[in-house]
């Protein structure tokens, strides 16, 4: 598959009708739609938006350092990632080997992270495993282990649910094993280091002291991470977060990658889509450019005052990307009282609770659809039954996905004619292919509509700010 096949994005139903018409088939009401004088009259800027991306990713150290005293991050790592990876085979068949190692010493696996060291596994998780992963026996796992998130907060009965999952004492067999990956850029996040402190304690009190063969640490470099102290002092196997890659924008380093693996994915078709997507959306020109097309038309949207950002994805296996798109939207550009407020949605499900305010509420909402062209498993059909009071009798034989496809066209048409911009983004299939453009796509326009919003999409000073005095609080600093 190639990035030209693997998405699509479709703004038609974003774009705003002639001035004088009244059609409502030619498009939204101008005040509420996207011109193509519009879209034309934002193409210088999203041209120097891209050079000024080329230029500040080929930053010496040097130019960056003298950034980061302005106290402004750069960190436009990201883009480089995939194709790094993929170029290097010997750190990549070493984090796989590590990742098969800890598969299959243990029937299960805990991601421990928050926001960026978190969010992304978790989307690779749902949307390319089997739906009931943890459900399944382990053969039909293809021996893979369970997997359990944590650390995303400091919730004290989550914890304590998942630690009944645990065992006390040294298991039997691997049938009660557990390993963790503890994952913290910065190394020194509280939620992370509290709820590692437990589950290591747990090892210890399992393990022994070998305890440390079962956890693997992903941190920063920098001797600032308590994290990696850790993993030195007590030779925990660990691997690195660059210095140049955000935390939100880190799926395709270690903090990704390392989890991807020990699930089973295909991490090389992942980096794949990401480094197709790469060139894709740095080297074409605007129009044929997905990550610029798609700031620009969110951009012009922003500016009309639609300042609710819904990602409306049409499949249950997409709702923690929108979660991880919230935090890339909400992080990057909430800055200086400016940015959109994003917003997730799953569709039909959420049509028969949010849809209503969607359609015809305040004039505030874009949303863009996120929908699977094909689904990825058997295709269900339609029975014939012996009563006919459903009224479903017509679609006998016709598959589940063609209701799909019918609920997403009668929604933008209704949205349509209540002029509630839409756009499309189309996705080939479910493949780890498909979903590592589409992620590194929305990275890519993440930074651009940054730049056209005149906001630094790196860095996180708010955040900082509620660390550092949740942590004063404590009596911590
Ligand atoms: O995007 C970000 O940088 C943040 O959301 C971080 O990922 C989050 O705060 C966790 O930080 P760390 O990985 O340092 O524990």
């Amino acid at each position: 598959m190639t990035a030209k096949t693997a998405l699509r994005l479709d703004i038609r139903n974003a774009l705003a009708r002639p001035k004088d018409s009244k059609d409502k088939q030619l498009g939204i009401a101008p005040q509420h739609g996207v011109s193509q004088a519009q879209l034309e009259s934002i193409a210088p800027a999203l041209e120097t938006a891209i050079e000024e991306i080329k230029t500040q990713r080929r930053f010496s150290a040097k130019q960056l350092a003298e950034f980061r005293i302005r106290g402004e991050d750069l960190d436009l790592g990201f883009l480089d990632q995939p194709r790094l990876w993929l170029a290097d085979s010997k750190t990549l068949a070493q984090l796989k080997h590590k990742a098969n190692q800890l598969a299959r010493m243990a029937e299960i696996f805990i991601v421990a992270g928050i926001g960026g060291s978190s969010l992304g596994a978790r989307v690779l998780f749902q949307a390319l495993t089997h739906p009931y992963h943890n459900e399944l026996p382990r053969r039909q796992r293809k021996n893979r282990p369970r997997v359990y998130f944590e650390a995303d907060s400091v919730d004290n009965d989550a914890l304590t649910g998942l630690l009944d999952l645990l065992p006390k004492r040294k298991p039997a067999n691997l049938s009660e094993a557990f390993t963790i990956n503890v994952i913290s850029k910065s190394g020194r996040t509280l939620e992370t280091a509290a709820v590692f402190r437990i589950l290591a304690q747990r090892a210890r009190q399992v393990y022994g002291p070998d305890y440390t063969n079962y956890i693997v640490a992903t941190t920063g470099s920098s001797s600032a991470s308590a994290l990696r102290k850790i993993a030195e002092a007590e030779e925990i196997a660990s691997f690195e977060v660059p210095d140049m890659v955000g935390g939100r924008y880190s799926v395709f380093t270690a903090v990704g990658l390392l989890p991807a693996a020990v699930m089973g994915i295909d991490i090389e078709q992942l980096l794949a889509g990401a480094a197709d997507m790469t060139r894709k959306c740095l080297s074409r020109t605007v129009n044929s450019n997905p990550a610029a097309r798609y700031a620009a038309v969110h951009h012009l949207l922003y500016r009309k005052g639609k300042t609710i950002r819904v990602m409306s994805v049409w499949a249950k296996a997409l709702e923690h990307l929108g979660y991880w798109y919230d935090q890339l939207l909400a992080e990057s550009l909430g800055k200086d009282g400016r940015g959109p407020t994003p917003v997730t949605s799953v569709n039909t499900r959420d049509l028969h609770s949010r849809g209503q305010q969607h359609q015809q509420g305040t004039y505030d909402k874009a949303i863009t659809n996120v929908f699977l062209r094909k689904p990825l498993r058997e295709e269900l059909v339609l029975p014939a039954t012996k009563d006919h009071s459903d009224g479903l009798d017509k679609l006998v034989g016709k598959n589940l996905h063609h209701l799909l496809v019918a609920a997403l066209n009668g929604t933008n048409q209704a949205y349509r004619f209540d002029d509630r911009p839409t756009i499309d983004i189309m996705l080939a299939g479910l493949t780890p292919y498909a979903l590592g453009g589409l992620m590194q796509m929305l990275m890519i326009a993440t930074v651009i509509e940054g730049k056209l919003l005149g906001v630094n999409p790196f860095g996180q000073p708010g955040v900082e700010a509620y660390k550092k005095l949740t942590k004063k609080n404590l009596g911590l600093s």
